[in-house]
């Protein structure tokens, strides 16, 4: 019988993961022979990080927990990779599944290589190109020994071709974020402090910020808030604010004005925060594909994107990190300027089926009925 290891660590993961759990079930149901094992890494552990996701994704308990939780780059990978071993040496499955970039993604893609398990990575194949992101050191590494590739664009699947991944080991098959999405449009929740802060749709900002560029350091995150503030307008700038970020903004100087700094969002209350938002302003590179789809308009705070197709095709920008150029964006979008964007192909809601599909032809599937 089939085994797919689905792996699991951080945050972003989990929107990844649910639909494809949803798709192997409903095979399942059909008589497929398919079954998966859930790996949490234990990469998030916080319930605002996690297990609110779980509850409101419907994604089962883990079946493993490694519970390996914050450490170093170094530490926090070696600490995946060792626990990962130690499960897959107990019982290996037919395949490890890995989505997205984060550490846990990387740290078992080389542990399953390595012990003959081979594996799929979903959102295989896009680049930053800027190697002072981990997510693009664990994207080239994962990638450089990955079997199957599902993904998400046709860039994606052209810059595999340019690294010699022969065109039958890439699947395109749209984007399991999206799947999420569209599965919850009509589930989703004001959150609490929606009326307490007074909060009317289309009048206000929604901000996250969480990469290590602009929030391990107090003066450049002084340096973006402030600069967020000025060119508000007024309007309130609703800031859940990532552990990570936390650290930093406890040595901030000042929490500048206007901004409503909240805890880290369940996933329903975060897409109806920013489904509603005036503008998304941004460091994350899955809110970008959701603010796409959403046509809602979004700037992010980087310089380079690993979602090209966000900005040739969806409503967002990248701004930089420099802040000052934040203030002609939102002089255009508050002009009414800010383009409206299309949704690229296959960012229909079905991404996870054709996976399983794929799957269950790569591993073999027959029916146990037949
Ligand atoms: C990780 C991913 C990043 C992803 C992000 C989403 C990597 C390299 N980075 O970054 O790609 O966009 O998750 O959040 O894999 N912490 C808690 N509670 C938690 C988790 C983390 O307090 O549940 C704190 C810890 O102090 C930790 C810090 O947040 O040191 C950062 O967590 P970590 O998993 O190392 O990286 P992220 O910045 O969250």
């Amino acid at each position: 019988m089939p085994m797919i290891d689905i792996i699991a660590g951080a945050r972003p993961n989990f929107m990844k993961i649910a639909p494809i759990i949803r798709a192997i079930q409903s095979r399942q149901q059909s008589g497929s022979n398919l079954t998966y094992r859930l790996v949490h890494t234990g990469q998030h552990y916080d319930t605002r990080m996690s297990g609110d996701f779980f509850s409101q994704l419907g994604i089962p308990e883990p079946d493993v927990n490694l519970g390996v939780g914050s450490g170093t780059q170094a530490a926090q990978t070696s600490s995946i990779m060792v626990r990962y071993e130690s499960l897959l040496i107990k019982r290996r499955g037919s395949l490890c599944l890995v989505v997205g970039d984060v550490n846990s993604s990387m740290a078992c893609s080389i542990v399953a290589q390595k012990l003959g398990v081979k594996v799929a990575h979903v959102e295989g194949g896009i680049r930053s190109g800027d190697w002072t992101m981990p997510e693009e050191i664990n994207r080239m590494v994962t990638d450089s020994i990955t079997n199957y590739f599902f993904t998400t664009s046709e860039v994606a699947n052209e810059n595999l071709r340019c690294s010699n991944v022969s065109d039958d080991r890439i699947f395109f098959v749209g984007n399991t974020m999206i799947d999420t999405l569209l599965a919850n449009m009509s589930r989703l929740k004001a959150p609490a402090f929606w009326d307490k802060l007074g909060l009317e749709a289309g009048q206000y900002f929604v901000v996250t910020l969480h990469r290590p560029d602009n929030v391990d350091n107090v003066d450049q995150l002084q340096v973006i808030l402030s600069g967020i503030s000025r060119g508000c307008r007024g309007l309130a700038v609703v800031f859940p604010v990532h552990p990570r970020t936390a650290k930093t903004m406890q040595a901030l100087p000042n929490i500048p004005d206007h901004l409503q700094l909240v805890e880290p969002q369940p996933y329903l209350e975060f897409i109806f925060l920013a489904k509603h938002a005036k503008a998304v302003i941004t460091d994350s590179g899955g809110i970008t594909e959701e603010t796409t789809v959403m046509g809602i308009p979004c700037m992010t705070l980087r310089n380079t994107t690993e979602r090209p197709e966000t900005i040739s095709m969806g409503t967002n920008e990248l701004i930089g990190t420099d802040p000052s150029k934040l203030l002609p964006a939102l002089d255009r979008l508050f002009a009414g300027k800010w383009k409206t964007g299309i949704i690229p192909e296959k960012w229909d809601g079905r991404a996870a089926e054709r996976i399983v599909s794929v799957l269950e032809q790569l591993l073999g599937n027959s029916n146990s009925d037949a």
